[in-house]
């Protein structure tokens, strides 16, 4: 019955991502929580974690037993973010690295700074995320959603992977979204240069670009026993949804999830013993169907053709 009732929340999405599709579903999870010191001995880094989920994922981690590392463009709101995870989890190992996500420089004197500092990394949360008003570019001519969800992500992977390879069982996530069930691969115009530019579209093009490389990033780092996987938070009160998506965000306010909860299968993904099975979109804890629409399903060859594009626009190599 249950079950039935999930399948039904995936199908009319809209109960599904709120609040009340969260305890519908929590009701049915069979697998238990982490224990509360599942990640002690761990080091997690969390991209845009000064506010929203990604503080929240950063938090939930630290008080797991997580060495927890935030990954913030702007210091100021990191420092914040770190004191309310200290005064949150008294005795909490968090610290603070610069990173614009969407700046190849950034990243690179990032995964610098990380390397210093840390043996290893064991856990590595995609989570920052833009949703711009214009269409604008990073410093390399980069479209900002394409830079800040997908190559900075590749790219910060891709520097990290001498830690990440050290842990064993390191656990790679991306925030994505299923705003991106209404797009398809955006494979003719990945830094969306025709058209009329509308945000809302460029942000579910790059979060379907994130859900699609997940099971060709998890191949490609799987001898290193580093898995990948993607997830959709639901739609989660944060400043990010409230400044970018006022009037919708207002409308369903009540109906929407705490950022805590907006985390909790990040934080699932991350915590539970044995690993899932890696390689999938996963919400609420479960792994999700990418598509509900034809007009958004492709060809391998195309997912392929887009992945050399983005690998050699984040500056990895191919192999
Ligand atoms: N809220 C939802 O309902 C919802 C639904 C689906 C998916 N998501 C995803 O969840 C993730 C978190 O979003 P949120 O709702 O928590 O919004 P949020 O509160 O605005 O958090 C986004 C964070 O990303 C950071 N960020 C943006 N661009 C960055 C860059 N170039 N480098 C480093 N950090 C950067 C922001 O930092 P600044 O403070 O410096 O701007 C901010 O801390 C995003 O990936 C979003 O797409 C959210």
């Amino acid at each position: 019955m249950i079950r039935t009732l999930d399948a039904l929340l995936d199908r009319t999405i809209v109960p599904g991502y709120t609040r009340a599709g969260y305890h519908l579903r929590k009701i049915c999870w069979t697998r238990e929580d982490p224990a509360e010191d599942a990640l002690r001995g761990r080091t997690a880094l969390v991209t845009g974690a000064g506010s929203g989920i990604g503080a929240a994922t950063a938090a939930r981690l630290a008080a797991l037993g997580a060495s927890t590392v935030l990954a913030v463009r702007d210091l100021g709101r990191g420092e914040r973010a770190r004191r309310e995870i200290l005064d949150a989890v008294p005795g909490a190992e968090v610290h603070l690295v610069r990173c614009d996500v969407a700046e190849p420089d950034s990243i690179d004197a990032c995964a610098g700074a990380l390397g210093d500092d840390f043996g290893t990394l064991d856990i590595l949360v995609h989570n920052a995320g833009v949703l711009p008003g214009e269409r604008a570019e990073n410093s390399r001519g980069h479209e900002l959603t394409l830079a800040t969800h997908v190559l900075g992500p590749l790219r910060l992977t891709a520097r990290l992977v001498p830690l990440l390879a050290g842990s064993g069982d390191a656990r790679v996530v991306f925030v994505a979204s299923g705003g991106m069930y209404a797009q398809p691969l955006p494979v003719g115009d990945p830094e969306y240069r025709r058209g009329e530019y509308r945000g809302a579209t460029a942000y579910a093009r790059s979060k379907r670009i994130q859900v699609a490389m997940t099971p060709l990033l998890d191949q490609r780092l799987a001898d290193q026993r580093i898995s990948v996987q993607s997830m959709h938070p639901g739609w989660v009160r944060t400043p990010g949804l409230i400044s970018a998506l006022p009037r919708f965000g207002n409308a369903i306010r009540p109906a929407l999830r705490t950022a805590e909860q907006g985390a909790d299968t990040t934080v699932w993904l991350t915590a539970t013993t044995p690993a899932p099975i890696s390689g999938h979109f996963w919400h609420d804890r479960r792994i999700r169907r990418e598509h509900y629409l034809p007009y958004t399903r492709y060809p391998e060859e195309e997912l392929l053709s887009l992945w050399h594009y983005c690998l050699g626009a984040a500056g990895v190599r191919a192999a």
